[in-house]
């Protein structure tokens, strides 16, 4: 099997390069990607691009007629990708999360590729306190990024036929190791807190809810989204990936930190605006379609292995919220220092 990832140079995609290649020897497996944190490695003695077969170089907004000739199954990754980045490039994260998303569809099918896999968000369902969420309730997006997430389902799900199956995988909040590490997500910033200062400060006041799901179990429920069979789901399925169980306050989070790793201060700001971003989500769906994919790497050894992680790193630095291991402070830096224009394409200076 040919499978075309996008946005493989990120976060998620080294943790599924690693987990397909592991499990399926036979295929043959071709990035996509711009290259915006290309140099935003966890060990810099491991190039994870080592791991798949082709490594294309280039921007989904420009992807080219025919980059899905031969291919079985995309994986589409690439994406402005969190709140902080849509919220800064507003008109950028439409471009790239919702237009590219679909013309990209468009060019799949007609180049006869069998499955399309969307990286979508739980984040979708905005303020959802009162009750955990399943994918019939109402969506609430909040923000740019959420909202781009939105546009592209409900566009996707106009393509999907018999011959073109897409599942939209709406992603609780990813966390864990990769090779590509990003410390701008809630758990993996709590746990670089502990290490790099023995003080975990939550910028919220600790009540929002948040489902959470390791990086590995990502990677199987993409594996489960490109070999599942249209009749369990349908042509077009969007479904919540992640657990019950994994529906977390911020606050307990850190409580769950501060177990692993002791004697650390946990400071709450209690004069924060509430944050509206508040969900929880309900993941029945999944586990009925998908029994044999269901989470299985618990939270405390997610914290132990981004502990571990983050000291084999030999991390020290607290102050890395202005660091290369936040996405938006990644992108900003570029433009400042003039290789990425305004609307985040590379220049040509060197
Ligand atoms: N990390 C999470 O918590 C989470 C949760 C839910 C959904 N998702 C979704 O999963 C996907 C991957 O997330 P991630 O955490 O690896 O993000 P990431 O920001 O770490 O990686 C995204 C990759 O896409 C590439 N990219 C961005 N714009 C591109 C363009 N125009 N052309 C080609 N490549 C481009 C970037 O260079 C980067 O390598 C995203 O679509 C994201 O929205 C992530």
């Amino acid at each position: 099997m040919k499978i075309l990832i996008t946005g493989n140079m990120g976060y998620i995609g080294p943790c599924l390069v690693r987990h397909l290649r592991e499990n399926y020897p036979g295929f043959f497996l071709v990035g996509l990607d711009t290259g915006y944190f290309g140099n935003c490695l966890t060990n810099e003695t491991i190039l994870p691009e080592c791991n798949v077969d082709v490594q294309f170089f280039g921007d989904v907004r420009s992807f080219p007629d025919d980059s899905c000739k031969g291919v079985d199954a995309v994986v589409h990754l690439a994406a402005i990708s969190n709140d902080p980045m849509g919220n800064k490039f507003e008109d950028v994260t439409f471009d790239i999360n919702f237009k590219s998303t679909i013309e990209m569809a468009k060019k799949a099918k007609m180049a006869g590729v069998k499955a399309f896999v969307y990286a979508s968000s739980c984040s979708m369902y905005g303020s959802a306190e009162s009750s955990a969420r399943n994918e019939s309730s109402l969506l609430n997006p909040l923000t740019a990024y959420a909202k781009s997430k939105v546009s592209s389902e409900i566009e996707l799900k106009t393509i999907a036929d018999d011959g073109f199956k897409i599942t939209s995988l709406r992603f609780a909040t990813a966390c864990g190791m990769s090779e590509r590490l990003r410390l701008d997500l809630v758990l993996n910033d709590f746990v670089a807190c502990a290490v790099a200062s023995k003080k975990i400060t939550i910028l919220s006041d600790g009540t929002p809810w948040r489902p959470l799901i390791n990086t590995k179990d990502m990677a199987r429920a993409i594996e489960w989204a490109i070999v599942r069979e249209k009749e369990n789901g349908g042509n077009f399925l969007a479904v919540n990936i992640g657990c019950d169980q994994w529906n977390f306050q911020v606050k307990d989070l850190a409580e769950a930190v501060s177990k692993v790793i002791p004697n650390i201060e946990i400071s709450i700001n209690h004069d924060a605006q509430p944050d509206k971003r508040s969900y929880k989500v309900n993941f029945d769906l999944f586990k009925k379609l998908a029994p044999a994919y269901q989470p299985r790497i618990d939270l405390m050894t997610t914290i132990e292995e981004l502990k571990n992680g983050l000291e084999a790193m030999g991390f020290k630095d607290s102050n890395f919220r202005q660091s290369r291991y936040v996405r938006l402070k990644v992108l900003t830096e570029l433009q400042e220092k003039g290789f990425l224009n305004e609307r985040l394409e590379w220049t040509t200076k060197v």
